[in-house]
């Protein structure tokens, strides 16, 4: 059993064995297949599921915070997930519509190794870390996500971006089915972008589990990005596209509101969003849920979500209000 394990409140018992994983995801299929959901108090919210293991050794990483941890329960039921439904409980209702297998990544644009790659072809030579960050969303609340994942910079080394590469542009899978997709409630693909800099820092990762258990659906299974001083919009998930770019490419909230959405989005208590503050948020820690955090105080925001002294660098000399 792992310390974070513990510091989590997770008991070995619940860390099923190597033969297990199979029949478990097989149950875990069938229940989905037949509509078989929890409650959490809240009507029509699914509790929070077990997921698959991700094979040991998981490798611990130097940038964790030890601030405390939010619950499984917390990062898996309070979501946001257009393409699953706008509710912050729509993404847990409907995530077994999204379908992750099979799974790949097209690579394209300005690079010597562009190609369609599978999943297992993107993740294999990587070891996967936990790395526990603290995450900011722009509706003023937080969490803290012990994700696992590798950095994007190691993916992007293999891919051998020339030096046209300014940018590296992500999109989201396009599944007409899914709730959110056919209500067009977004421009889809979801999209996003990072000046190649941004995406090479060590702090950017590409996340494929949180709790040593495989991304669910709501959290952008199987693979996502997680940006840590940025707001969470840009750590799009469901990723099925990486393109390296000259330009700086369009994304998705920037395209639908410019003037609350900028590019770079980094957490800055300074810059308010045109209709509220950012000075201050919701830390939903422990056992605080979302509907509970109503009801804890606010704290207040660091800039660059506590980050700056990693990545303020990237930024020198740019005014920080207009490149919001
Ligand atoms: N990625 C896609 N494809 N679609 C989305 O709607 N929402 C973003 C981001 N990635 C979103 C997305 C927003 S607004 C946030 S706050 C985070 O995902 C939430 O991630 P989480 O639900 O895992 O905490």
């Amino acid at each position: 059993m792992q310390d974070w394990m513990k510091m989590a409140g997770i008991r070995s018992s619940e860390i099923t064995d190597q033969a297990l994983f199979k029949r478990r995801r097989q149950f875990l299929q069938a229940s989905a297949a037949a509509g078989v959901t929890g409650l959490i108090g809240v009507p029509g919210i699914a509790a929070a599921k077990d997921g698959v293991p991700l094979p040991e050794p998981i490798i611990k990483s130097e940038f964790s915070t030890t601030d405390e941890l939010s619950s499984k329960e917390t990062i898996t039921t309070y979501n946001n997930f257009y393409e699953l439904g706008t509710d912050k409980g729509d993404p847990v209702r409907y995530a077994d519509r999204l379908r992750t297998e099979p799974w790949s990544i097209t690579v394209d644009g300005e690079c010597d190794n562009p190609g369609v790659y599978t999943l297992e072809d993107i993740m294999k030579p990587h070891a996967i870390e936990e790395r526990i960050y603290r995450m900011r969303c722009v509706e003023a609340w937080s969490m803290v996500i012990p994700w696992n994942g590798f950095a994007l910079a190691d993916l992007i080394k293999r891919m051998k971006p020339n030096s046209k590469a300014k940018y590296v542009a992500f999109e989201t899978v396009v599944q007409d089915d899914l709730p959110g997709v056919s209500r067009n409630v977004l421009d889809w693909p979801y999209r996003e972008g990072l000046r190649i800099d941004e995406a090479m820092h060590p702090l950017t990762m590409l996340s494929v589990g949180i709790y040593g258990e495989e991304l669910l659906g709501q959290n952008g299974a199987p693979i996502r990005l997680v940006v840590p001083w940025k707001y969470g919009y840009k750590s799009i998930k469901s990723v099925v596209r990486i393109s390296f770019v000259e330009e700086q490419p369009d994304t998705s909230w920037n395209l639908s509101s410019p003037r609350e959405y900028g590019f770079y989005s980094n957490v800055n208590p300074d810059r308010s969003h045109p209709r509220w503050s950012q000075a201050k948020e919701r830390r939903l820690a422990g056992n605080t849920s979302g509907l509970s955090a109503l009801f804890t105080s606010k704290t207040k925001t660091q800039f660059m979500n506590g980050y700056a002294e990693q990545v303020a660098s990237l930024y020198d000399g740019m005014d920080l209000q207009t490149n919001h």
